[in-house]
């Protein structure tokens, strides 16, 4: 019997769970306390049973627009199969070992050591060959102009510095090169997920501002997915 790839990052807790939760226990004050606190409790109460609704509805969702995501990320690299492409902030490998079947030359990089033994058990699984590395993306171990497109998805919103992310993966491009990240961008949908956790989602302005800062050209940022912005820029030619 072959074994599942697994990206789940385990060690990650769920908005979605406490949800249900904290509305089971509104519910039960709310029998308690009526009628003196019915309006109050009506109110939250209303609040809560529409977001619950729309993680459930939304929630199964955020797998589907991942692999659109990747697929968006891909189609925009506009280089040769075989090309060079640093995936940051890799985790399980969802977007590397998507890259590495696409026909790129992919190298996973994460900060977390465990999220990188995930990944090699993934590619394992999927007889995919990739390197996983440990390692910061906002201070990569690679020379400059070492690579022919860097990528990411769901990384941005993680890292404490995406600026320096910025600089340094416009540092290990080559003249030309692209990069093409994916990342979580507020809205209904984020929000009925993620609660006010959505506020670390960069908006469109602070991205933009922090690739012209970082030196790239020709940025665009696009929704290819009811969660993700996807952001792509080239570096200037030599
Ligand atoms: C939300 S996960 C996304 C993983 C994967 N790209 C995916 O979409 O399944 C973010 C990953 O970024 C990693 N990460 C956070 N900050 C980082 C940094 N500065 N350099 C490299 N990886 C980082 C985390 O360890 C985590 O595995």
């Amino acid at each position: 019997m072959t074994q599942k790839a697994d990206y789940s990052l385990k060690n990650k807790r769920s908005f979605g769970i406490i949800i249900p939760i904290v509305f089971l226990i509104l519910l039960a004050l709310f029998i308690i306390s009526l009628p003196r606190w019915t309006m109050v409790l009506t109110v939250i109460l209303g609040f809560l049973v529409a977001n619950a609704l729309l993680g459930i509805i939304l929630g199964p969702r955020m797998h589907r627009a991942k692999r659109n995501a990747c697929l968006a990320i891909s189609g925009s690299l506009h280089i040769n199969g075989g090309a060079t492409v640093l995936d940051l902030g890799s985790g399980p490998g969802v977007l590397t070992i998507h890259l590495a079947k696409a026909g790129f030359r992919a190298t996973g990089v994460d900060i977390d050591e465990k999220a990188l033994v995930q990944a090699r058990k993934n590619a394992q699984r999927e007889d995919v060959n990739v390197e996983f590395r440990l390692g910061d993306g906002s201070s990569l171990k690679w020379p400059d102009s070492s690579f022919e497109a860097v990528t990411s998805l769901n990384l941005l919103h993680e890292t404490r510095d995406p600026q320096a992310v910025f600089i340094d993966s416009c540092r290990v491009l080559k003249p030309g090169g692209t990069l093409a990240m994916a990342d979580l961008r507020r809205g209904l949908a984020t929000f009925s997920i993620f609660w006010l956790g959505l506020f670390k989602f960069l908006s469109r302005k602070a991205l933009r501002d922090m690739l012209h800062r970082a030196d790239f050209q020709e940025i665009h940022i696009s929704k290819p997915t009811m969660f993700h912005h996807l952001i792509t820029a080239r570096k200037k030619s030599a």
